[in-house]
């Protein structure tokens, strides 16, 4: 795998949080806050990154981690370009490595890569000359370390610590990038008391999520819940025969209002989005006084400011 640090410990490329340290996580999410502002307030702005130039190679859809990555590094003063991917030349046939190095002889610097297939942003990160950073903005069903940065964030706003918290994850697991970046940032972090919950077929193997408690009844995996973070199923990664029907999921597996009342009454409702109301999450609980779906996308730039602060300050060597 492809070293994510440079010799000097700070980060280089991100493609995942299951080898950083506590501690860098911990700094990451302390910057992330600094750049964090209430609705309503303008938000930060400096020219820490000008002269800098990111990239935006989406193969998958995305609303909010494209944007906020766009924000995020428009924000900090660097230059921006959206690769259309139906419109480049991959659609033509140009490989991944062909594409990237075009952007890389025009002068980007930091490349943020969503892409079905496992793999794809590291293998583009051995690829890439020295001075250029590869940032996984979603990688298959594996990671999206962004995503987990902006959870953590938003778990500490609302309950200032980690340890002692109880923590459900919810729904697709098996193929939920997400999931796996959340499970990688709170265990880290100190959540011992964490909780998958899924239907059978949607559990991931017994390898993964370590030390989690596995629930195959939604009310039993939120008794006594701080967090519960609910997730979408994951359609595009599975066979139309194996698709959960959409009432009856939610019959079992939808958080309702009398649901959340299992957990504790100042439990937080988290969703990476985009979600489907009346599947996983009734709307008035989407809507309600526990959410913090928004935070969650407010976070996402103050995040991704973060970590393109750390990747692109050192400048090219
Ligand atoms: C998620 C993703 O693409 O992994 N969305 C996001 O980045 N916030 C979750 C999903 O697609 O269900």
């Amino acid at each position: 795998m492809t070293e994510q640090l440079r010799t000097d410990g700070s980060l280089r490329h991100l493609l995942t949080l299951e080898t950083l340290t506590r501690s860098h996580i911990e700094r990451l999410l302390e910057r992330a806050q600094t750049f964090v502002r209430p609705l309503g307030q303008r938000p930060p702005r400096s020219r820490a990154l000008e002269g800098a130039t990111v990239a935006n190679l989406f193969t998958e859809p995305s609303t909010r981690t494209r944007v906020s990555f766009e924000l995020a590094a428009k924000r900090l003063g660097a230059t921006v370009v959206q690769l259309e991917v139906q419109l480049s030349s991959r659609a033509k046939g140009e490989s991944m490595l062909d594409t990237v190095y075009t952007l890389q002889a025009l002068h980007v610097d930091a490349l943020v890569i969503r892409d079905a297939e496992v793999g794809v942003p590291g293998l583009v990160a051995a690829h890439v000359a020295p001075h250029v950073s590869v940032l996984s903005g979603g990688e298959a069903h594996v990671s999206h370390p962004t995503q987990g940065l902006l959870d953590a964030l938003t778990v500490y706003q609302r309950k200032q610590r980690f340890a002692g918290l109880a923590v459900a994850i919810v729904g697709d697991i098996r193929h939920s990038r997400v999931a796996r970046s959340a499970f990688h940032a709170f265990s880290k972090l100190g959540v011992t008391d964490l909780r998958i919950a899924a239907p059978t077929a949607l559990m991931p193997e017994r390898a993964e999520f370590a030390g989690c408690t596995r629930h195959t009844q939604l009310e039993e995996a939120l008794g006594g819940a701080d967090v519960v973070m609910m997730l979408r199923i994951q359609r595009e990664r599975m066979n139309e025969a194996d698709l959960p029907q959409g009432e009856r999921y939610f019959a079992a597996w939808g958080l309702t209002r009398e649901r959340l009342a299992l957990a504790r009454g100042d439990a937080i409702v988290m969703h990476p989005q985009p979600m489907n109301r009346g599947i996983e999450i009734a709307s008035d609980v989407a809507d309600g006084p526990q959410s913090v779906i928004r935070d969650q996308v407010r976070n996402g730039v103050a995040v991704r400011m973060a970590v393109l602060a750390e990747v692109l300050a050192a400048g090219p060597a």
